[in-house]
C-alpha cells in the first residue's frame, strides 16, 4: 500500500512535469503490429507497419487522464519528443517494468535490414528527461531476435524479472528461413543478466501467442499461437511457474476457437480477455471476444464478430474496467487508426463506448493515495515554513531588548 502510494504520487508529479514538456497533439496514422505500454495514465504506442507496408518508429501516447468522446474531435494523443529512438520496425514486444513501473523494455521485432543483435533491446525510463531509448548490449549472438512473441515482467518481485517466450522469425542476420522458437529468455533487471528458463519436451515452438502474468501466484499463462504443426490447443494451456521454474498444464472448459495474433488482458477480477485473432486460414476468428475465468478455468464466449474492430496487429490495454483496442487490421481496414473502447462487463459481456470518462478524482483509491498525501504534504510544508519563519524572527529579535511597553514594571 505504501509502495503504491509512492508510485502513484511519483507518477502524478512526473506526469505534470512531462505534460509541460510535450504538448504536441497528433493524429496518428493507421498501423499494425505496433506495441503499447501503459505507464500511469499514458498509453505509449511505438512503431508498427503502416498501410503502405512501411515500417515506422513513431512514438506517441494517448492521455487517458482526460475524458473524451471517441466520435468527435481528435483524441488526446501526444507526440513524444525523443532524444534517441529505436529503428523502424514491426512485431516487437514491449513490457513495463521498474520499481515504479516507470520504464519500458523493448525487445525484438522485424527491423528490415537491421537484423542484428546490436539493435535488439532498448530501455526507456519515463522519469528521465529528455525521453530517450537507450540501446542495451546483449550477450553476443546468444539471444535470438524474434517477432510475434510475448513478454511479461514479474513486477511483484524486487528482482524485477522479465520473461520472453517463443516467437518467430529469421533469427540471425542473413538467415532466410522462417523459424519458430520455444526459447524462454529471462532478464534480471537488477543485474542485467540474461538466463534461460527450463523448457520441457511438452513445450511446442510457437509465435503469435499471448502471455499473462498472474501476480497472485507468480504464474504466466500462455494462450494460443501458431506452431509448426498448426494452431495451439486452447483447451490445454501451458503455464510457467516463475517460483518453481517449471511448466504446468491447465485444462480449461468450453474452449473457444483456436487462434493467433490475438491480444490478452487481465481484469481486476481474475479473468483473461482474449480479443481478435486469426484462424489457420489467416481469416479472422468467428468470435472476437472470449474470456477465461481463472477461478473456474472456464471460457465464456462473446457475441461473435464486432463490426469495425481489428482482429490482428492491434494492441489491447486495460485500465479501470475499460479495454483500449488500438489500430490493427480489420475486415474493412488494412491498417486502422481507430481506438475502440470496451467497457468490461461480467462473464463475456461488454459494451463498446464512445465516451470515455476519466475516473481521476472520483476514484476513492486515487483520493486516498494522491489527494490526501498532497494535502498532508502541503500542510506539513506550510507548517515547516511557519516554524522556520518564527525561528528566524526569534533569532533576529535575540539580543534586542524587548520593547518597552511589554517590559514588566520593576
Ligand atoms: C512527431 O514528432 C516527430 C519528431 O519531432 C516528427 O518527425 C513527426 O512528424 C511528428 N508526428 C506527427 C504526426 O506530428
Ligand atoms: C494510406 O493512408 C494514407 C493516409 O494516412 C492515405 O493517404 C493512403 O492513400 C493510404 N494508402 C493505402 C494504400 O491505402
Ligand atoms: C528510472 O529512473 C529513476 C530515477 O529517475 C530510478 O529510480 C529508476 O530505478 C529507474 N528505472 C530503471 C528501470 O532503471
Ligand atoms: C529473487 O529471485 C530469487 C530466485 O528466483 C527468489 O528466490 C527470491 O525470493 C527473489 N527475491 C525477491 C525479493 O522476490
Ligand atoms: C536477480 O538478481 C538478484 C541480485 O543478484 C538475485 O538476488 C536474484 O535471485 C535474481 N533473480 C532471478 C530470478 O534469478
Ligand atoms: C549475474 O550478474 C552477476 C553480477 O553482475 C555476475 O557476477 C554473474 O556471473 C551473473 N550471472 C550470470 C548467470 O550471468
Ligand atoms: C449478446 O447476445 C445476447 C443475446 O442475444 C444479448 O442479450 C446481448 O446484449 C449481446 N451482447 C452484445 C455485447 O452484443
Ligand atoms: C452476462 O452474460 C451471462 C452469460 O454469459 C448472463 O447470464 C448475464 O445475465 C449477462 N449479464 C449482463 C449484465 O448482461
Ligand atoms: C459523442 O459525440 C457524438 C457526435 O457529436 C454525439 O452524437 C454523441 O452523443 C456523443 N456521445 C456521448 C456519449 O456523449
Amino acid at each position: 500500500m505504501k509502495n503504491l502510494k509512492h508510485l502513484i504520487l511519483y507518477i502524478t508529479f512526473f506526469q505534470i512535469f512531462a505534460n509541460i514538456n510535450c504538448q504536441q497533439y497528433v493524429v496518428p496514422k493507421g498501423r499494425i503490429f505496433h506495441t503499447a505500454a501503459l505507464i500511469g495514465t499514458k498509453i505509449y504506442y511505438l512503431g508498427g507497419q503502416n498501410n503502405e507496408s512501411l515500417l515506422t518508429n513513431d512514438f506517441f501516447y494517448l492521455d487517458i487522464s482526460k475524458s473524451f468522446n471517441n466520435t468527435e474531435g481528435s483524441l488526446p494523443f501526444v507526440n513524444v519528443t525523443l532524444g534517441d529512438s529505436v529503428p523502424e520496425h514491426y512485431g516487437a514486444t514491449t513490457v513495463v517494468f521498474g520499481k515504479f513501473k516507470e520504464s519500458i523494455f523493448f525487445f525484438g521485432g522485424d527491423m528490415g535490414t537491421l537484423q542484428n543483435t546490436e539493435s535488439l533491446v532498448y530501455i526507456l525510463n519515463t522519469t528521465q528527461l529528455p525521453l530517450a531509448w537507450k540501446n542495451m548490449n546483449v550477450p553476443n549472438n546468444e539471444i535470438e531476435r524474434r517477432r510475434f512473441l510475448s513478454a511479461v515482467a514479474d513486477n511483484n518481485n524486487k528482482n524485477n524479472t522479465i520473461y520472453f517466450f517463443g516467437g518467430g522469425g529469421g533469427g540471425k542476420l542473413g538467415d532466410n528461413l522462417y523459424i519458430r522458437y520455444d526459447t524462454m529468455n529471462i532478464f534480471n533487471s537488477t543485474t542485467s543478466n540474461w538466463t534461460y528458463g527450463t523448457i520441457d519436451n511438452t513445450i511446442i515452438k510457437r509465435e503469435g501467442h499471448t502471455a499473462t502474468f498472474l501476480s497472485d501466484t507468480g504464474e504466466i499463462v500462455y494462450i494460443g499461437g501458431n506452431s509448426d504443426n498448426g494452431l495451439m490447443n486452447m483447451a490445454n494451456l501451458d503455464v510457467y511457474n516463475t517460483k518453481s521454474c517449471n511448466w504446468n498444464k491447465w485444462e480449461t472448459k468450453n474452449p473457444p476457437e483456436q487462434r493467433y495474433y490475438h491480444t490478452a488482458i487481465l481484469t481486476n477480477d481474475n479473468r483473461i480477455i482474449v480479443f481478435g485473432g486469426v484462424k489457420a486460414s489467416k481469416l479472422p476468428v468467428e468470435n472476437y471476444y472470449v474470456v477465461l475465468d481463472l477461478k473456474t478455468r472456464e471460457w465464456y464466449h462473446g457475441n461473435g464478430t464486432i463490426i469495425g474492430a481489428p482482429y490482428r496487429g492491434h494492441t489491447a490495454t486495460f485500465h479501470d474496467d475499460h479495454m483500449f483496442i488500438a489500430f490493427g487490421q480489420g475486415t474493412t481496414k488494412q491498417a486502422s487508426n481507430d481506438i475502440h473502447i470496451y467497457k468490461i462487463g461480467d462473464y463475456a459481456n461488454f459494451t463498446e463506448v464512445e465516451q470515455y470518462n476519466k475516473i481521476y478524482l472520483t476514484d476513492t483509491t486515487v483520493i486516498r493515495t494522491i489527494v490526501i498525501p498532497i494535502i498532508i504534504l502541503v500542510t506539513t510544508l506550510g507548517f515547516i515554513v511557519f516554524v522556520v519563519y518564527r525561528y528566524n524572527k526569534a533569532r533576529r529579535m535575540k539580543g534586542m531588548k524587548p520593547p518597552r511597553d511589554t517590559m514588566s514594571e520593576p
